[in-house]
């Protein structure tokens, strides 16, 4: 069994700059994979609460959120068209439970749940027992959505392929180990998505990773990108990496992070082409804040 880090505790960052980016992808691969009637399952691998609270005593401490989605909340009135096209999916979910101003900020679990339709299934993991707690309190009586406790590294093969044949899988370890990032996540995540390419190619992935030391993020998205080409036979133009950092990276608090997107379906690299250099500027925290969107150069 692998040593867990439960100790981490995702309020301290909800609506941080790099949820923003996380979100704004996840929700638009949903938007795409609602465009097909046929239901699909949303997999998400260590879920968090589903819901967070930014009047909380976790956010109050580390109001991450204000340099995050906080900014975005006053901006996007005032964003090019296509910026609020892409974000659309996205914030509609998080106007949908502010109509009185920003005070919550939804999970993947809640976008998923909001996003998806009557015959869509979710299945969420959290180790974490009190988190699992407000996570089954944050969604309620829903008969599509199942929540275990359990290593979602060692869940996930279980789950696939989903019986629908169609879906998205997120997976989003801690990565932390109270400010220095555990490289060993980036290992487990390589792990389980070799074991899950395998079981299930077709799938929409989306694997998130902080980005506090470039070479090393280089090196495993490479591999991830050569695994999931030559094992997952992925067209390489299907991999995508999405990177937006808010100054220039180094150790310490967390300057840029990302989401590498396996089989990312149709559009969704063309919405966040439009969105990620906006909101580069826009959560900038000083010199040296960026994006980037690419296929990754596979390992030779
Ligand atoms: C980054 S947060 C998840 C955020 C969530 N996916 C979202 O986007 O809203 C990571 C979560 O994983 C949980 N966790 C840690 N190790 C885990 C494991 N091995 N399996 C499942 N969950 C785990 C933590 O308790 C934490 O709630």
């Amino acid at each position: 069994m692998r040593e867990s880090n439960l100790n981490y505790r995702h309020a301290f960052h909800a609506g941080n700059f790099a949820d923003v980016v996380k979100h704004v992808a996840l929700a638009l691969c949903f938007d795409r994979l609602n465009q097909k009637a046929a239901p699909y399952r949303y997999i998400d691998t260590h879920a968090g609460i589903g819901m967070y609270d930014l009047e909380g005593d976790e956010a109050e401490r580390s109001p991450e959120w204000k340099d995050g989605v906080g900014r975005v909340w006053e901006a996007e009135r005032g964003a090019p068209q296509d910026v609020r096209n892409a974000l659309a999916p996205w914030l509609n979910v998080i106007r949908g439970m502010n109509a009185g101003g920003l005070k919550h900020y939804p999970g993947s679990p809640f976008i998923a749940q909001r996003m998806t339709r009557e015959d869509d299934a979710v299945r969420l993991c959290e180790l974490h027992e009190a988190s699992g707690a407000l996570l089954r309190e944050a969604m309620g009586r829903d008969k599509r959505v199942k929540i275990e406790q359990r290593d979602g590294f060692e869940a996930l093969p279980a789950y696939l392929p989903p019986p629908e044949r169609r879906g998205l899988v997120l997976i989003d370890p801690p990565f932390e180990v109270g400010t220095t990032t555990r490289k060993a996540d980036f290992d487990w995540m390589l792990k389980a998505a070799r074991g899950a390419i395998k079981r299930w190619p077709q799938g929409t992935y989306i694997y998130w990773r902080p980005i506090k030391d470039v070479a090393h993020v280089e090196a495993f998205d490479g591999e991830l990108a050569s695994m999931l080409i030559e094992d997952g036979g992925i067209e390489p133009a299907k991999v995508l990496v999405a990177d937006l950092w808010v100054r220039a990276i180094g150790e310490g608090k967390l300057a840029g992070a990302g989401i590498v997107i396996a089989n990312a379906p149709f559009g969704v690299a063309e919405h966040l082409r439009a969105a990620l250099p906006w909101l580069a500027q826009l959560m900038s925290q000083g010199e040296g804040a960026g994006w980037r969107l690419e296929t990754p150069a596979a390992e030779s």
